[in-house]
C-alpha cells in the first residue's frame, strides 16, 4: 500500500489505474483515528471498485473555534496499518497547505441543508466538509465514494452537492457499525470517561425504542421525538442538541414517517455527553 500526500501523486494514481489498469476508483474520506466503523467502508469500496483510496485528513474548515481540532485523536501509523490490512491500494494523507494552498479563497456551500441539524448547532461545520469533500472527488477523480449512515445530516449534504455539481462521483451508503452494546463507534467515544460512556448508551437505546415504536405503527413526529427525549434526558450528564425527524433529502422536518418518502425518514439525535458531542439515527422507511 502506497501513502500519497500530494494532489497531483493521487491524481496521476487514480489515471493510471483507471487508463492502464482499467480499474474503477473508490475513495473513502476519513479524518484518521480509524475504527471498525470507517473499516466497514473500506470493506465496502473494496468489494465495489478495482482500487481504493483512503483519505486521512484532519480538516480545519469544518471545525468552529471552540471545537476539538487541535486535539482530535491522531493515530497516522495504527490507521494506516488498519487501511493495508482492510485491502486499501494507497492512503491519501496530504498536509493542511495542500488541500488549502496559501490565500484560498474557494468554499463549497450548499444552502439550506447545510443549516439543519448539525450545521444548526455547528455553523460553518458543513461548509468545511462539503469544500473538503468536494476537493477530495476532484482530486481522485473517484467513481464511487464511501461515506457512514453514521454522519446522516453529512450524507445529505454531500448528495446535494454531487447533484448540484453534476459531480461524476456517486454516493454509497454504508450501515452504522456499532459497539456489541449498541454504542456507534465514533473517533470521539475515546474522549468519554468510562461513567459518561455508560450515559452515551442512551443514545443507542432512545434509536432503539423509536425503531420499536415505529415498527409498532408510530408514524406521528411528536410522540417518537417525546419517547427519546425522555430516554436522552433521564440521564443526569447528557444535555440535548436535538431530536428531529426529517425527510433524509431535504433535512426538513415531517410530521410524521411516509411510508414512501424516497429518501427515507430520518430520525436523528445529537447530544452533549459530559464535554463530548455524539450523534446517532436511524431511516424509518
Ligand atoms: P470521520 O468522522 O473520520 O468519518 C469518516 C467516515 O466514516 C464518514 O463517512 C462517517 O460517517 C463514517 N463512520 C464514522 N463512524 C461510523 C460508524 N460507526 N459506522 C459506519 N460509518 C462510520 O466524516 C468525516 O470523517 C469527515 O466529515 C469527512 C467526510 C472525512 C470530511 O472531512
Amino acid at each position: 500500500m502506497e501513502i500519497l500526500h500530494t494532489v497531483a501523486e493521487l491524481r496521476e494514481w487514480s489515471r493510471l489505474e483507471r487508463n492502464d489498469g482499467g480499474n474503477t476508483i473508490g475513495i473513502v474520506p476519513t479524518m484518521g483515528a480509524l475504527h471498525a466503523g470507517h473499516a466497514s467502508l473500506i470493506r465496502a469500496a473494496c468489494k465495489s471498485v478495482g482500487f481504493v483510496a483512503v483519505s486521512i485528513f484532519v480538516n480545519p474548515t469544518q471545525f468552529g473555534p471552540n471545537e476539538d481540532f487541535a486535539r482530535y485523536p491522531r493515530t497516522f501509523e495504527a490507521d494506516c496499518a488498519l487501511a493495508k490490512a482492510e485491502g486499501a491500494d494507497v492512503v491519501f494523507a496530504p498536509s493542511v497547505e495542500e488541500l488549502y494552498p496559501a490565500g484560498a479563497a474557494t468554499f463549497v456551500e450548499v444552502a439550506g441543508l447545510s443549516d439543519r441539524l448539525d450545521g444548526h448547532s455547528r455553523p460553518g461545520h458543513f461548509r468545511g466538509v462539503a469544500t473538503v469533500v468536494a476537493k477530495l472527488f476532484i482530486a481522485s477523480e473517484a467513481d464511487r465514494a464511501f461515506f457512514g449512515q453514521k454522519d446522516a445530516a453529512q450524507v445529505a449534504v454531500l448528495r446535494r452537492m454531487v447533484a448540484d455539481l453534476r459531480l461524476a462521483t456517486e454516493i454509497v451508503v454504508c450501515p452504522i457499525v456499532r459497539e456489541p452494546d449498541g454504542l456507534a463507534l465514533s473517533s470521539r467515544n475515546i474522549y468519554l470517561s468510562s461513567a459518561e460512556r455508560a450515559q452515551a448508551l442512551a443514545l443507542s437505546r432512545a434509536i432503539r425504542h423509536i425503531e420499536a415504536l415505529a415498527a409498532g405503527g408510530e408514524r406521528r413526529s411528536s410522540p417518537l421525538i417525546q419517547a427519546a427525549r425522555a430516554i436522552l434526558t433521564a440521564q443526569p450528564d447528557i444535555r440535548l442538541d436535538y431530536i428531529e425527524l426529517v425527510d433524509w433529502n431535504t433535512l426538513e422536518p415531517v410530521e410524521g414517517t411516509a411510508p414512501n418518502a424516497a429518501g427515507g425518514t430520518l430520525f436523528a439525535v445529537a447530544a452533549w455527553v459530559g464535554a463530548t458531542r455524539l450523534i446517532d439515527n436511524t431511516i424509518l422507511q
